[in-house]
């Protein structure tokens, strides 16, 4: 993959933060997402790829537009074949509040890179280049966070674990309490959430928990391309979820899936602020018909990590 596509990427990420930051706080998660996807759809018809969406906005029959299996991208003849795993608006929920680290992600590779995943959701545990090798989501909580603690350098008591605000999650937050560790709860955002384990200034130092399938393969695509770790174990919620993974060709239902695994290869990533985070500015409207935007572009072949201020003249744009 030429390394100037990374660049061509965010313009997509870009345009679909653009679109959906306009509903932020306005409490219409449906529209927000709307907005997102549309934008996004039609941002790629502009980048020379040969393109299919392996991780989307799930199975044809459910969505219309960036759907998995669909094609994407102004082929030409020489269009390099990739594979994309997208979520336009990741944290529907945060936009439509107007919370914290929504954010518009792709992530690419050469095709057959990324794992299938179903639309189901995954067991994870991520961290930072420090703490890469030191992991084993199987083993209990304590256990990890005794070896990160390690591995940073750092007492117990000052590693931060981020964990999804869940009911599922009782146990685990009880457990990680036990050890004396700082715990930081999040309502929603599991890639960005990831992503922050690996980004020094937003003092998290491991992520936890159970959240969807296909934010857990952009996620490993994300540490892959920052030099983090990652694993996951699939978790179905019903014999529909078993059989359509099935269909997708996973036969073993307690399979560890290794950052590698998840994402192959040489991958590229993007990602733009749609609100306020850690990890990247959200969407700023300003005078003149005018908007600001942060994004994060990131490549596994030399971990370059490139952080793009944008300014965009809304008046000259096809938005
Ligand atoms: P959406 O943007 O699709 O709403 O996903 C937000 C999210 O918080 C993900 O980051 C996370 O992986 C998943 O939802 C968790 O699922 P659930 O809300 O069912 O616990």
């Amino acid at each position: 993959m030429d390394r100037n596509l990374a660049l061509e990427f965010v313009r997509i990420t870009e345009a679909a933060a653009l679109s959906s930051a306009r509903h932020m706080g306005r409490g219409d998660e449906k529209r927000a997402d709307q907005a997102a996807v549309d934008a996004m759809r039609k941002a790629f018809d502009s980048v020379r790829i040969d393109g299919t969406v392996v991780i989307g906005e799930g199975e044809r029959d459910e969505a219309p537009m960036l759907f998995i299996g669909e094609k994407v991208g102004k082929v030409t003849g020489d269009a390099p074949k990739v594979d994309i795993a997208l979520d336009p608006l990741e944290g529907t929920t945060i936009c439509a509040r107007g919370g914290e680290n929504a954010i518009s992600v792709i992530a690419v590779a050469e095709s057959g890179n990324f794992l299938h995943a179903p639309d189901t959701y995954m067991s994870k545990i991520a961290v930072g280049p420090k703490a890469v090798g030191k992991i084993d989501i199987n083993a209990p909580p304590q256990d990890n966070i005794r070896a990160v603690a390690r591995a940073l350098g750092k007492d117990i008591a000052d590693v931060t674990v981020i964990i999804l605000d869940r009911p599922r999650h009782e146990k685990l937050i009880h457990d990680v309490r036990f050890t004396g560790a700082r715990i930081k709860l999040i309502s929603d955002g599991d890639v960005s959430a990831a992503i922050a384990t690996c980004r020094e200034n937003t003092g998290v130092d491991l992520l936890i928990g159970i959240g969807g399938a296909p934010e857990g393969v952009i996620s490993a695509a994300a540490l892959r391309c920052i030099g983090g770790d990652f694993q996951g174990v699939l978790k179905f919620r019903n014999e529909d979820e078993r059989a359509r993974a099935a269909k997708m060709g996973i036969k073993d239902e307690n399979r560890l899936y290794t950052i590698n695994e998840l994402a192959r290869g040489n991958v590229m990533f993007c990602a733009t602020g749609v609100t306020d985070g850690n990890l990247l500015k959200g969407v700023r409207f300003s005078e003149a018909n005018t908007a600001h935007t942060h994004s994060l572009v990131m490549r596994s072949n030399t971990g370059t990590v490139r952080e793009i201020m944008a300014e965009h003249h809304l008046g000259k744009k096809p938005l």
